[in-house]
């Protein structure tokens, strides 16, 4: 059972991989994800300045999913461009993610992190986390100036990671701004934004930043991902390819990505809860729902979810 992918021309060995912020700061991280089942590398979003992140406790793991505040603790660019030559040489492909506290930021970040040629960079114009920083992608005109500085310094395929959307006239605007910035690959979805999970014995929120506010994953939050993967994936008829994230616990999870027009998957929740072994898993659960329905790889069924 074939379970590779292309995505912009850059051939993933299995449609599974992390969601950049799951076990992926660290060098150390960074080496285990290479080691491990994986089809790909994802790094943790980086800044320009190394940063230890929100106050602690930021993550907190329910049934059905997590919530999270990191703040974007990481190594600071620097020490990603250092790294990604030895990720690459573990063989499978590396995706950079590309944060940054101001439009600068990413300029910055974008031209080291090029020049240390990843397979792919991830622009992240979704992250929840940072107090006082709204998330760019629900400014589409700031998000399609940012876009269009950073194509003209990425020469390797450059894919954006979007926030949730919960309208399709904004489906439609961001698939607007998409289509005119050479994005070559979409990541949909970053964590449903500034949920609050009450622990109600101890009459308290169970993450401390930003007074309890923080994103959501895991399966609660997979019928948002499937709708966003398959609004742009109509938006684009299938010719931008998308990494399905959010919500996939399980290879039936990730079947239903790909029918709504997935190429590739990432796991973010599961990976911390259930560690590196989790790739294995998915992917045998995959391949046996792929025999169950007697397809033989994911293009006999991407994208193709009937409507009633
Ligand atoms: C975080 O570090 O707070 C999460 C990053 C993100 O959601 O983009």
């Amino acid at each position: 059972m074939d379970l590779s992918i292309t995505i912009a021309g850059v051939r993933f060995p299995s449609c599974i991989m992390n969601a950049s912020g799951a076990l992926c700061v660290t060098r150390e991280e960074l080496l285990a994800l290479g080691r491990s089942h994986i089809g790909a590398i994802v790094t943790k979003s980086m800044t320009v300045e190394p940063r230890d992140g929100n106050p602690e406790p930021r993550y907190y793991g329910f049934p059905g999913g997590s919530i999270n505040s990191m703040g974007l603790p990481n190594l600071g660019y620097k020490a990603y461009a250092a790294l990604i030559p030895e990720l690459k040489a573990m063989g499978n492909p590396v995706i950079a993610s590309v944060a940054g506290l101001c439009e600068d930021d990413f300029l910055t970040i974008a031209a080291t992190i090029n020049a240390a040629k990843p397979d792919l960079i991830e622009v992240n114009l979704s992250c929840p986390n940072i107090p006082g920083k709204p998330q760019i992608g629900y400014d589409a005109e700031a998000s399609e100036r940012l876009l269009k500085r950073v194509r003209k310094v990425i020469t390797v395929p450059m894919g954006v990671k979007l926030p949730p959307y919960f309208d399709p006239a904004h489906h439609t605007i961001m698939g607007d701004v998409i289509g005119r910035c050479g994005v070559d690959f979409l990541n949909l979805i970053n964590s449903v934004g500034n949920g609050l999970v009450v622990d109600p014995d101890r009459e308290e929120a169970v993450i401390k930043p930003k007074g309890g506010f923080g994103g959501l994953g895991g399966t609660i939050i997979k019928p948002v991902a499937l709708a966003n993967v398959r609004a742009f994936w109509k938006i684009f008829e299938g010719r931008i390819p998308i990494i399905g994230t959010g919500g996939v616990v399980n290879g039936v999870d990730a079947f239903e990505h790909v029918l709504c027009g997935a190429s590739a998957v990432q796991i973010g929740t599961v990976l911390v809860e259930e560690g590196l072994g989790v790739f294995a898993r998915l992917e045998g659960e995959l391949v046996a729902q792929l025999r169950k329905k007697g397809y033989t790889k994911l293009e006999d069924f991407r994208g193709k979810l009937k409507e009633l």
